[in-house]
């Protein structure tokens, strides 16, 4: 991932270059940008424009076309994502009702799941801090791609947030990651009281949601593979 990069290169500066970018179309496609436009915009030099351009494009954030009558830029799902951490801030800000409400589809993974919760370095955290013991497993959620859009805006959520740490047993080491209260529906039926939980490292990729509860969400809404369902975040 272009993660280290982005977090080296990627300051507010940067981000204020690639919100003009967006606001001149950048998220809709190419859009065509003169340094000098997107200088103006940002009341710096068509230098200083370019080299936040330069930094945007290594940090994998935008796709750029260099032509003979100028550059053409798009901004990347990673870009569009960046934004929209902003974006769940500013909601949080200045929207009575922030909750968020993600989409998909039931999937089965490799039974991983299962396995991690079960860990008592993550258990005993589980029930000190979310107020229970999560049966033994992961629900895992194929999001839609607009939901996959949104999903970035979750980190926004921290008043529904619960952390949990890191570990390590021998040399093993295992890591923290948050857990946000989530409201699941499925066809008409509700259940209130699981959480979405987002590992810090994760190896799964960024289509896919696990959520966990005290009970078994297959049971008790009656979920298969392939059902759909919405999962209210951020909830008052
Ligand atoms: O095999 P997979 O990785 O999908 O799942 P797992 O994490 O080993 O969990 C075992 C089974 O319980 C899977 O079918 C999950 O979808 C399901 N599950 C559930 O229904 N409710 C939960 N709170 C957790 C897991």
């Amino acid at each position: 991932m272009a993660e280290t990069a982005a977090a080296s290169t990627v300051g507010p500066s940067e981000l204020a270059a690639l919100k003009q970018v967006a606001l001149s179309g950048g998220l809709d496609g190419q859009t065509k940008l003169s340094c000098s436009g997107l200088a103006d915009s940002l009341d710096a030099s068509a230098q200083t424009a370019s080299r936040r351009l330069q930094r945007l494009d290594d940090a994998g954030l935008v796709d750029r076309e260099v032509l003979a009558d100028g550059q053409r830029v798009t901004i990347s799902d990673a870009g569009e994502a960046r934004l929209r951490r902003e974006y769940g801030d500013y909601r949080q800000l200045f929207e009575s009702d922030a909750s968020l409400a993600l989409t998909g589809t039931v999937t089965s993974g490799m039974g991983e799941g299962r396995h991690y919760i079960s860990l008592s370095g993550y258990m005993s955290q589980f029930r000190d801090r979310l107020g229970y013991e999560p049966f033994a497993g992961t629900l895992n959620v194929e999001l839609t791609p607009e939901s996959v859009r949104s999903r970035a805006e979750v980190a926004a959520l921290s008043a529904s947030a619960t952390r949990i740490d890191g570990w390590e047993d021998g040399d093993r080491t295992f890591g923290p990651a948050t857990c946000y209260a989530a409201r699941v529906e499925a066809d008409g039926d509700t259940y209130d009281g699981a959480h979405v939980i987002v590992p810090e490292r994760t190896h799964h990729d960024e289509t896919q949601l696990e959520l966990i509860a005290p009970v078994k969400l297959r049971e008790v809404l009656d979920l298969s593979d392939g059902d759909r369902l919405t999962i209210h975040l951020g909830e008052a």
